[in-house]
């Protein structure tokens, strides 16, 4: 039994900004998940993140209906995990004068996978801008993270702010925004997404971290918008910083053991019902 995957429409998140939202689920998982990337139209058009190599051709379907390859600029990438790298390499040979924006560490970590040639790369490091013709795009690195190449980007033209893995959560289903999620499942699920994220919020300070926090919440986004949840915007943002800011407080969450793997393949190797 394969992975269930649905492709909607992209998600017009601002002027000219979409979110490509492919939502996966797992055999017998009870949720699902975004495998989100994003779009950014304009003077300089730029392709946030390429989504996983297992959906390649509904996303390059998707995104080259926004924008023309030949048009594409910028491919930001923010960090090197294969969900966020799965088109990259579709992307580069597609899209011949886009730059990779990435960083020396990510370009190390792939290469035992790709090789990108220099001059089709750009390094932004946390805290840099990137200057185009009608907006200027900072990367901000969110305060959870499962890559040390990670940096999140804050589009000044339109107040979206890329979260990378940050901010997410698992769905029952296709939603547009954070809102329509229930919110006692939110309360959980979002925090057990983030300390599965970052294991490492058991260990950390809990003030220097709320400074890392701080660094999203100054940037007081418009909308907030990641690879693996639906779209924030208004006091759903304050409602995710506040969470977030409590992290290092909470418990480590528990993931699925044995025992639920064992459930899952005696569901797998039951016998499918004769038809009547
Ligand atoms: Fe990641
Ligand atoms: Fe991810």
């Amino acid at each position: 039994m394969d992975i269930s995957l649905s492709f909607p429409d992209p998600l017009r998140v601002a002027d000219g900004t979409f979110l490509i939202r492919p939502l996966a689920q797992a055999p017998g998982a009870p949720v699902a998940m975004h495998l989100n990337s994003m779009v950014i139209q304009g003077a300089e058009p730029v392709i946030v993140d390429t989504g996983a190599a297992l959906f390649g051709e509904q996303w390059a379907q998707q995104v080259f209906e926004l924008v023309e390859p030949e048009d594409v600029r910028w491919i930001f990438l923010s960090h090197d995990d294969s969900d966020h790298t799965g088109n990259l390499q579709l992307a580069l040979d597609v899209c011949p004068n886009a730059t990779l924006v990435t960083s020396w560490f990510a370009t190390e970590r792939m290469s035992g996978e790709m090789t990108i040639p220099p001059h089709r790369q750009r390094w932004l490091a946390d805290g840099e801008s990137l200057e185009l013709a009608d907006r200027r795009l900072v990367a901000v690195r969110p305060p959870t993270f499962d890559s040390p190449t990670t940096r999140g980007l804050y589009d000044s033209s339109t107040g979206v702010y890329w979260s990378s893995d940050a901010f997410g959560t698992p769905v029952l289903g296709l939603v547009d925004h954070i809102d329509e999620v229930p919110p006692e499942m939110l309360a959980e699920s979002a925090m057990a997404f983030s300390s599965m994220l970052s294991p490492w919020h058991t260990v950390v300070d809990a003030a220097k971290f709320g400074r890392w926090v701080d660094r999203v919440a100054e940037l007081r986004p418009a909308a907030m918008v990641g690879a693996h949840g639906p779209v924030l915007s208004g006091p759903s943002i304050d409602v995710a910083l506040g969470r977030m800011r409590r992290l290092p407080d909470a418990p480590l969450a528990a993931m699925p053991g044995q025992d639920v793997l064992e459930q899952l393949i005696a569901m797998l190797d039951a016998p499918v019902p004769a038809p009547v």
